[in-house]
């Protein structure tokens, strides 16, 4: 069966298509503004007029959503994070505009303090630096629907705090969002792999030696990821989602088999930084070690993956 292609076409048993992707996107406010990551060679960080292109270009490709990560100007950080929750902050400006200009293209938008708290945490901190859950989950139910109310489709809280997806669920319901989808992070890692993503938003340097093991999860643990998806289905989570990704491929195989719910994965910052440097180096066949990665993911058992490389990846499928 494996001798021809037309005998392995017929025997597969997974495929990838434009439609499992989500492109995440790093915006930054003003115009014509555009900056490289460097950490995530060919990943940028744009003003909104620049990023109307990738939008246009990902319903060209088929691609049915990005998601939003704002690169907030040190001056707005604080330790009580209030930038979060001005409805005519950088978020809520990009995703009515993009409404507006794109109405069919899904916009997902992070649900976290950590681009706008002075100390790069995801939430609000006591004295000892420790993040207070319930403080922050009022927060967090205040972002989430600001976000629905300027138009987006989906948020998606990437915070670990404890009851989070419940609180922002009646937040929305209290206010009629009765359309805005919840796609909870809901096992989410506490992962060195997320380092260049926190050059990207600029969080980097104010966590500094920081990190989030009191909130994020033990990489050790499985069992306790199907604690936290079922808590979050149960709070009334639409879609859940496992973070990283190729590292972590058996936990998105034990999620989807236990709950069956529309099930998401992130291959992260340091997932792309990997591949972009062994490619760039000449090292691994980037293309074709990309899209097995994508497989991978299909074949755990993900409905969707979130990736940097959603462009390129929508582009080769052609
Ligand atoms: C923050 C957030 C992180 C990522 C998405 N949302 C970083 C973190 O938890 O420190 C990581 C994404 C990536 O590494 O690509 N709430």
């Amino acid at each position: 069966m494996r001798r021809d292609e037309f005998s392995r076409r017929l025997m597969r048993e997974n495929h990838l298509r434009p439609d499992d992707l989500i492109y995440p996107v790093f915006v930054l406010d003003g115009k014509k503004q555009e900056e490289t990551v460097a950490s995530m060679p060919g990943v940028v960080r744009q003003s909104l007029d620049l990023l109307m292109y990738r939008a246009e270009k990902c319903l060209q490709l088929g691609i049915p959503a990005m998601a939003i990560f704002p690169v907030i100007e040190p001056g707005l950080k604080s330790l009580t994070a209030a930038e979060a929750v001005n409805p005519m902050g950088l978020v809520p400006r990009i995703v009515s505009e993009l409404k507006k200009r794109f109405p069919e293209l899904g916009i997902i938008t992070d649900v976290a303090l950590d681009p706008y708290t002075s100390h790069g945490q995801d939430g609000l901190i006591d004295a000892n630096g420790y993040v207070m859950n319930e403080e922050t989950v009022a927060v967090l139910a205040q972002q989430a629907l600001m976000h629905a109310q300027a138009g987006a489709d989906v948020v998606a809280p990437s915070d670990m705090m404890d009851g989070r997806i419940g609180a922002i669920r009646s937040a929305l319901e209290g206010r009629k969002c009765i359309h805005t989808r919840i796609l909870a992070y809901s096992a989410k890692y506490a992962s060195s792999f997320y380092g260049p993503f926190r050059d990207a938003v600029g969080s980097a340097a104010n966590l500094g030696t920081g990190n989030k093991y009191t909130y994020q999860m033990d990489p050790a643990n499985s069992d306790e990821a199907l604690w936290e998806v079922g808590l979050d289905l149960e709070e009334g989570a639409d879609m859940v989602m496992v973070k990283p990704g190729l590292p972590y491929l058996d936990i998105v195989r034990r999620v989807k088999d236990r709950f069956g719910a529309p099930t998401f994965v992130y291959q992260v910052s340091g997932e792309y930084a990997m591949l972009k440097a062994a490619a760039q180096n000449g090292w691994l066949d980037e293309k074709t070690c990309v899209l097995e990665a994508m497989l991978a993911f299909k074949r755990a058992g993900a409905d969707g993956i979130l990736t940097y490389y959603a462009l390129d990846v929508a582009e080769w499928l052609k």
